[in-house]
This record gives C-alpha cells, structure tokens and sequence, in this order.
C-alpha cells in the first residue's frame, strides 16, 4: 500500500512537469538571434513596418492575420475569421512549418527544424508582445522555477 502511495506522488510530482511546455526554457536574448532568420520579410520593436511579412511586435495572443495595413493571403485571414490565436502551442506549430497549419499561406519559410530555435524565438516574440497574458496557464510558477536561467 505504501509502496503504491508513493508512486502516485511521484506520478503527481511529475504531471506538472512534463506540462510545462518547451518554450517555457527558451531565452529571449538568443531568440532575438534566431529571428534574424526572420528579418528577410519580418520586423519587430520600436518603429517597426509591414514588410514582405507583418510587424511581429504583440504578436503572442493576436489573431492570425489582423495586423493593421498588411495584406494578408486569403488563408491566413480565413484562419483568423475561423478563430486561429498566436497562443505560444499555435505558433510553436507554424514556426516548425508554416503550411502544415495553414497550407495555402503565402509565407514563403520553410520552417525552424531545431526545437531550441523554436523555444528561444518564441521567448522573444513573447518579450515582444507586452499586452499578451497567458490565460491558458502557461506560464505556471512551475514553469518559471524551471526556467530560472533568465
Ligand atoms: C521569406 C519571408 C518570410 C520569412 C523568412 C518569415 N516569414 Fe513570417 N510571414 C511571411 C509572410 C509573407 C507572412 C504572411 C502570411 C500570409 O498572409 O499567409 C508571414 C506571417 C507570419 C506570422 C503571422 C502573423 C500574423 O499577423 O498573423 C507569424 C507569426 C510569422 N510570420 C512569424 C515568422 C517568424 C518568427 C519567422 C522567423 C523564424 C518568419 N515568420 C519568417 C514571410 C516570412
């Protein structure tokens, strides 16, 4: 019985853990290097425009496609109208590969095909994206205790 009991705890311990997503790890300061990556058709911070690709600043909690003044394709506005939200799980999806979430989508990259470029570059979009709260629970004292390297 007891044997039993202290498995569930750690069972219990463990739960939360493993629910804390990837990104959480990511580091701001290194995703603004991978977003030079993005540079080529995307800008973020003060002053920031439309380019090839749409401003990135407040990105995390926007829906998709509703910058102000870009034009977007067909697709991603559908995506939007249909309730598609930046929430940091969406994104870690369409910054693997953009078409597998939105498969007529004119964003013409490919995709981040390492994890930990993902996690950083995710941190950055977040630390750009002030009005974003994660309502969803995300960020959970668990998971800023794991990601104390900050
Ligand atoms: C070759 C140009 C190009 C590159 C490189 C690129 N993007 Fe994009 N991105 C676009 C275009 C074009 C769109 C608009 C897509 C549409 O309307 O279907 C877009 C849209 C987006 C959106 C949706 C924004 C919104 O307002 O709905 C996000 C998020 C995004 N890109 C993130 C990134 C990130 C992060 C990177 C770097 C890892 C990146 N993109 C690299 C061209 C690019």
């Amino acid at each position: 019985m007891s044997k039993n009991m202290k498995c569930w705890s750690v069972a219990i311990l463990l739960v939360p853990l493993l629910s804390v997503p990837a990104y959480a790890a990511g580091d701001p300061a290194v995703g603004a290097t991978v977003f030079n990556k993005c540079k080529a058709c995307h800008a973020a911070g003060p002053g920031a425009t439309n380019r090839v690709g749409p401003v990135l600043n407040d990105v995390v909690g926007r829906v998709a496609g509703t910058f102000a003044g870009y034009s977007y394709s067909d697709a991603l506005k559908a995506a939007g109208a249909a309730g598609l939200v930046w929430t940091p799980d969406v994104l870690a999806k369409w910054l693997a590969k953009p078409k597998d979430l939105v498969p007529a989508t004119k964003m013409s990259f490919p995709g981040l095909t390492d994890q930990a470029d993902i996690d950083n570059v995710m941190a950055y979009l977040i630390s750009m994206s002030p009005n974003y709260k994660p309502a969803d629970g995300a960020a959970t004292p668990a998971a800023s205790s794991s990601s104390a390297a900050q």
